[in-house]
């Protein structure tokens, strides 16, 4: 056995030193004392070896015994993730918020059995990342076994279609094992034969997003907002309507409520693609604030590191992580701890290169099976005071395809979600746009542009008219204002408690925007005719404004028909203003 000899000489807080620890090598897994409590080895000078503990190291005292794993902080990987709630090291929780007792580290306590069925025979010549079988559950992911990335050679043998626990042994590849449950190192990205450079949109569901700063399959996208913006709300809408295979869902540092609550409501709802149990396609890992700071630390690449192995399959996985900044703070508080450098204010150095291998595992690839898969990761970010200057935010804003800034303003006037126009972009908005065109949507950027460029008007109109007066402003700078609320509250807003408006396609999407663009148009030819612009401001334009919530989440031709009615009123509005 590896390292027997070596023991604890020095405990300081999750910090433990030993000595006599042979071949120890940084990262590996250490188990320290009686209670086997999980570290990771940090530091090694000569024959001192630093190692962070994963839990609280309370009742462990120099002299207690320490012995090496031999191998990297490693997931777990098999069946049985869809629908389960994790610690950072992917130890189940029994409930969101609570912890397991102290160095229960061992995972082979999963009574559970699956029904694996083969799709090759012995003989067969296969590759890593090839099929051999998989777990047929019914539910509505499908989860493959493959050869793993180091393996390929040609079928030994394969068990017959069965009943197997989690870490049977279903097949021996080149004199391999490969069990149904397997190992990675989270920290290094699982690989995939190449990249793609072609893009989709991943379909969130929520205007703002779609319709204004899209994000790819496989691309990235942060969430910078303060305190109580919508962040979390936010999140959850794209973990319940992106449409996507699976979602991996990090709880990273949340209060422990906070976390059972994110929990509970993910298991309370329907899953709108399968009719099912949303969390029958979800992994949840929780970190809340009360659990150690290094498995917090650890937990962003155990989750992506799962979203890689669904990838592999072939799926589409989304990696929603909140909040980063909460894991940011794990890095921040454990240099302090080691006595590292520090760098703006307080983060490490390696603060930026952290998060950039972090978003850099996001990719929609050709796996090295064959099919194509994705991980999209959108992170939230807490900036303290809502500063997008500090350095989280910073760095994460070089990294990420997509910002997706979350307005005060907007979030304390109840404008929902929060997404700010000016202050959010897409780096993917032309590709996307390519793609639309292709899907027959031809007036997407066209339509983008005009929505964008409206809403900057009536945000600098609306400043001149707080200086000058309303009345002081001319008709058609009037349209463009009402042109803007009109985007504002009939497109941009979304109700995420409403049926038909929580979720929203790109063609009922299309059609809100239209719809606003062909009033605004008539308004303004109203008001170039003599009526007043304020008759026009006044009228009453809910049938427009209610389009949202009153036509199915797929309706673009209810959309028409309210936009009619609202023309028809306009035009009635035009016939008794011409008379005399
Ligand atoms: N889309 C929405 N529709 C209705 N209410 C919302 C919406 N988004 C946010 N809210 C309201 O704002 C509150 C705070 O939202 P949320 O918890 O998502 O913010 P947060 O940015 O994650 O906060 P924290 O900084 O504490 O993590 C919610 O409890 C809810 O009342
Ligand atoms: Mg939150």
């Amino acid at each position: 056995m590896v390292g027997v000899s070596a023991h604890v000489v020095r405990v300081s807080g999750s910090l433990v030193e030993l000595v006599d620890l042979p071949e120890a090598a940084m990262f590996d897994v250490v188990a320290l004392g009686e209670r086997e409590l999980p570290g990771e080895v940090v530091a090694i000078e000569g024959d001192r070896v630093t190692v962070q503990a994963y839990e609280d190291t309370g009742g462990l005292a120099p002299g207690a015994a320490a012995v090496s794993r031999g191998e990297p902080v490693s997931a777990r990987l098999g069946p049985g993730l869809l629908g389960g709630v994790y610690d950072g090291l992917l130890r189940p929780l029994r409930d969101a918020g609570t912890w397991l007792a102290p160095g229960a580290t061992r995972y082979q306590d999963d009574p559970r059995q699956w029904q694996f069925e083969p799709s090759v025979t012995a003989g067969e010549q296969l590759s890593a990342g090839d099929r051999l079988g998989s777990v047929v559950d019914g539910g509505p992911v499908k989860v493959h076994v493959l050869v793993p990335p180091a393996g390929g050679g040609r079928v030994d043998r394969v068990v017959p279609a069965g009943s197997y626990a989690s870490d049977a042994v279903v097949a021996t590849v080149a004199g391999v094992d490969v069990p149904l449950t397997q190992s990675w190192p989270v920290r290094r990205a699982r690989p995939s034969r190449e990249r793609l450079d072609t893009v989709e949109p991943l379909q969130t569901g929520q205007r703002v997003l779609d319709l204004l700063y899209p994000v790819a399959r496989g691309s990235s996208a942060a969430v910078p907002g303060g305190f109580g913006t919508g962040k979390t709300v936010l999140l959850q809408q794209i973990a319940k309507w992106s449409d996507a295979d699976v979602i991996v869902y990090v709880g990273c540092g949340e209060r422990g409520n906070e976390m059972a609550d994110v929990v509970a409501e993910l298991d309370a709802l329907d899953d709108p693609r399968t009719g099912e149990r949303l969390t029958r396609r979800t992994v949840v890992i929780a970190n809340t604030s009360n659990m150690p700071m290094m498995a917090r630390e650890v937990s962003i690449y155990t989750g992506v590191t799962v979203a890689e192995y669904f990838r592999d399959m072939g799926h589409h996985v989304v990696l929603i992580a909140d909040s980063t900044s909460r894991w940011a703070e794990a890095l921040r508080e454990f240099a302090s701890r080691t006595g590292a450098l520090p760098a703006e204010e307080g983060y490490p150095a390696g603060l930026a290169s952290a998060l950039a291998a972090f978003y850099e595992r996001a990719g929609h690839v050709v796996t090295l099976g064959g099919s194509t898969g994705s991980v999209t990761i959108i992170g939230a970010v807490s900036p303290p005071g809502g500063d997008l200057t500090e350095p989280v935010t910073a760095h994460t804003q070089r990294f990420v395809r997509a910002v997706w800034t979350l307005d005060r303003d907007l979030a304390y006037a109840r404008h929902y979600p929060a997404v700010a126009w000016s202050g959010s972009f897409s780096r993917d908005a032309v590709a996307v746009g390519a793609w639309h065109v292709r899907a027959g949507d031809t007036q997407w950027a066209h339509r983008r542009g005009r929505v964008i460029s409206l809403l900057a008007e009536a945000d600098r109109l609306t400043t001149l008219a707080e200086l000058v007066g309303v009345e002081a402003m001319p008709g058609a700078e009037r349209v463009a204002m009402l042109a803007g609320r009109l985007l504002r509250e009939g497109v941009l807003q979304q109700n995420a408690a409403s049926r038909s408006d929580a979720f929203c396609s790109a063609a009922k999407g299309a059609a809100l925007v239209d719809a606003v663009l062909a009033v605004v148009e008539r308004c303004g030819a109203l008001v170039d005719a003599g009526v007043p612009p304020a008759t026009v401001e006044a009228l009453d334009h809910g049938p427009l404004l209610r389009a949202r919530e009153e036509t199915g989440p797929d309706d673009a031709d209810g959309v028409a028909e309210h936009m009619r009615s609202m023309l028809d009123r306009l035009a009635e509005l035009a016939r008794s203003e011409a008379a005399p």
